[in-house]
């Protein structure tokens, strides 16, 4: 079927909820893929910062075929299973953590962090979540109330009670909103959805201090920004700041849907048997390709931290070299972002014409999360196609 063919397809059967580009992926090799009429992109998108060793990678068809092989590709939490208790185990050693539970995705991540919170403060009389203007944190209803962004509330009322928020990198504005009512802080360590916003180094230790300070438990969302995407395993490793729970997803599974909620120290054995769940969590095949993943990431990050300075610096040129349409670069590693005077999905539309994938992040910023494994190579190659498309627009 040709791209046209998929896409009205798509269109008489979908819901609404997307507004999507019209073409349709059929296949991939290392970090090119290829559309239903063959046209083909080098792919700076990665599946929205999931597909962390590209397409097609060797080890990741081994594992998937064992585990095919095996016959059982799901076991349920009801028995244990080697593949998620290898990743587990893994997790713990990478982040210092002490006690992993794995679901879906990031929202279902995030749910699991504040019911934690919830449980935690529920014999101390705290219940106040306090999450931050521009997060991202998933769409469910736990996670879509301590996302800061009126846009994806807008229609859904009531949200969940008891969530405030304050300014990110504004200690100062935490501090007005924080109590003895207070369980949790949650904070993305660099924002993703709400523009590529790095938090400043002095922000996320007062953050440490005042959790601290209030016995409140400190959520770090690193399901965008973990998981080696800005050049060390975990995204707070760049700021000596140890979070109390951890949320992962996208890259964990390999391009299949995992996510997982890590407790260090303080948040220990906050659940018992029967407080949470999650059927699909630890599914056998995508805690094999998490295996694979993990057992990466130590080499994987130290090269995204030293590519992702390359990218970093060709992106400053872009944007000297177009003042008229950008205003600056941001980011970590292989997650940065150019925040533009124009629309981002005109200058995406230009590249995607020109073989380039690439998306947006908020209204005005053009996003970079290629896979882990790109190459300065195709780092100047993609880079050349956004200079011609932004040349297109002056
Ligand atoms: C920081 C962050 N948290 C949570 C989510 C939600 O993840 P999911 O779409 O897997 O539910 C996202 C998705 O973009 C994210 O960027």
């Amino acid at each position: 079927m040709s791209n046209q063919e998929i896409v009205s397809l798509g269109k008489q059967n979908y819901m609404s909820n997307y507004s999507q580009f019209p073409i349709a992926i059929r296949s991939g090799k290392g970090i090119c893929l290829t559309d239903e009429d063959g046209k083909e992109y080098l792919d700076f998108v990665a599946g929205i910062a999931v597909n962390a060793l590209g397409y097609g990678n060797e080890d990741e068809k081994k594992a998937l075929l064992e585990v095919i092989e095996s016959g059982v590709l799901h076991t349920s939490n009801l028995y244990y299973n080697s593949h998620a208790v290898h990743a587990a185990k893994m997790l713990n050693d990478l982040a210092g953590s002490e006690e992993v539970f794995f679901c879906n995705s990031g929202a279902e991540a995030n749910e699991g962090a504040l019911k934690m919170a919830r449980k935690y403060g529920s014999s101390k009389g705290k219940s106040v979540i306090i999450s931050f203007n521009h997060s991202f944190h998933g769409r469910t209803y736990g996670a879509v109330t301590v996302t800061g962004q009126e846009k994806y509330h807008k229609g859904f009322a009531p949200m969940l009670p008891s969530v405030v928020y304050a300014d990110f990198n504004n200690l100062d504005s935490v501090k007005a909103l924080a109590d003895e009512h207070t369980a949790a802080i949650i904070v993305e360590p660099l924002q993703g959805e709400g523009g590529i916003i790095p938090a400043e180094k002095s922000f996320l230790e007062g953050l440490r201090v005042l959790a601290d300070e209030l016995d409140a438990l400190l959520i770090f969302d690193e399901v965008q920004c973990g998981l080696g995407r800005t050049g060390k395993p975990f995204c707070f490793q760049h700021y000596g700041v140890e979070p109390d729970i951890l949320t992962l997803a996208k890259a964990l599974g390999g391009g299949l849907p995992m996510g997982a909620v890590l407790a260090f120290k303080r948040a220990k054995g906050i659940f018992s048997p029967g407080d949470h769940a999650a059927t699909f969590g630890g599914n056998v095949a995508s805690a094999a390709l998490a295996e694979v993943v993990l057992s990466k990431l130590p080499d994987l990050s130290a090269e995204v931290e030293r590519k992702g300075e390359y990218l970093g610096a060709k992106l400053r040129q872009i944007v000297s070299k177009h003042p008229s349409l950008c205003i600056e670069e941001r980011g970590l590693g292989f997650m940065r972002g150019i925040e533009l005077k124009i629309s981002p999905r005109d200058v995406i539309a230009e590249c995607m014409k020109n073989g380039l994938l690439v998306c947006s992040a908020g209204y005005t910023v053009l996003r970079f999360v290629p896979p882990l494994i790109a190459s300065e190579e195709n780092i100047d190659k993609a880079v050349a196609i956004v200079d011609e498309a932004l040349t297109a627009f002056e």
